[in-house]
């Protein structure tokens, strides 16, 4: 029975930089796309849990657009793999009743992917259990200005006045718009970055970093860190709750 969404102390919005793959493949003997395939899998059962949890949102970094930078093969494979997931694991996710969106420049992906993409998008669009965001062919620099870069088109077509540009145009503008900001970014693989993901929407997020390669991440680690995430104080910028009256923090 999933628990209720509204429970204060269970994040709405989970993102996850799913790092290690390539790692975990190494340790192994194993050629780097094993641990992509492996990275697969246990999104796929992260997926279940959050469902089961009850939380209503989980973002996840698959591709981005730095990514490119890697050899043609490994690029091609993760082109391949988006494509199979969405392929193979579309039928279970509209099942769950969980909503696909993948977040990304699609400009320059592969046609057929970009028909995958969308079919999914479509097919998915009134599911209500767990909205799902694939984060492919996204930084967050560009997405912030491709945003600009579209508000200045209209302030130069004399529909927008730039004084009216408010925190809230702008998150109407990136490609989030509508979702709620992460509450909890979790980071695997023992590095302590933000590589570029969700820079505007994670301003206020808490984040868990864990030594553990993303195909190891299981079920208990995702528990962990909500776990972690119940225990932390936000403040979001005012005073804590948590401390006696009148006490600043
Ligand atoms: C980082 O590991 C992971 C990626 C660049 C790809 C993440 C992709 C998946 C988990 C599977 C793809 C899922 C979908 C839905 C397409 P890394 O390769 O940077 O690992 P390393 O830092 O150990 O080299």
């Amino acid at each position: 029975m999933p628990e209720n969404s509204d429970t204060p102390d269970l994040p709405k919005h989970v993102a996850i930089i799913m790092d290690g793959n390539g790692r975990w493949a190494t340790e192994r003997g194993l050629p780097r796309h094993a641990g992509h395939r492996q990275g697969v899998s246990t999104l796929r059962d992260l997926l279940r849990e959050a469902v089961d949890v009850g939380v209503k949102c989980l973002t996840v970094f698959s591709f981005s657009t730095e990514n490119w930078k890697r050899p043609e093969a490994e690029v091609s494979f993760l082109m391949t793999l988006l494509q199979r997931f969405v392929e193979s694991d579309l039928a279970e996710l509209h099942a769950q009743n969980v909503r696909v969106r993948v977040l990304g420049r699609r400009h320059n992906l592969p046609r057929k992917i970009v028909g995958l993409i969308e079919q999914a998008e479509r097919v998915t669009a009134d599911n209500t259990a767990l909205q799902l965001q694939v984060a492919f062919n996204y930084g967050a620099r560009e997405e912030l200005a491709d945003a600009a870069s579209r508000l200045a088109r209209r302030a130069v077509d004399g529909t927008l006045d730039p004084a009216s540009i408010t925190t809230e145009v702008m998150d109407a503008e990136l490609l989030t718009a509508g979702l709620p900001d992460p509450d909890l970014v979790i980071r695997t693989s023992g590095e302590y970055r933000i590589s570029n993901f969700l820079l505007w929407q994670s301003a206020y997020a808490e984040f868990v970093f864990t030594d553990v390669f993303w195909p190891d991440f299981s079920i208990d680690h995702l528990r962990d860190a909500l776990d972690a995430y119940s225990r932390r104080d936000r403040r979001l910028g005012g005073l804590t709750n948590r401390s006696e009256p009148g006490s600043v923090s």
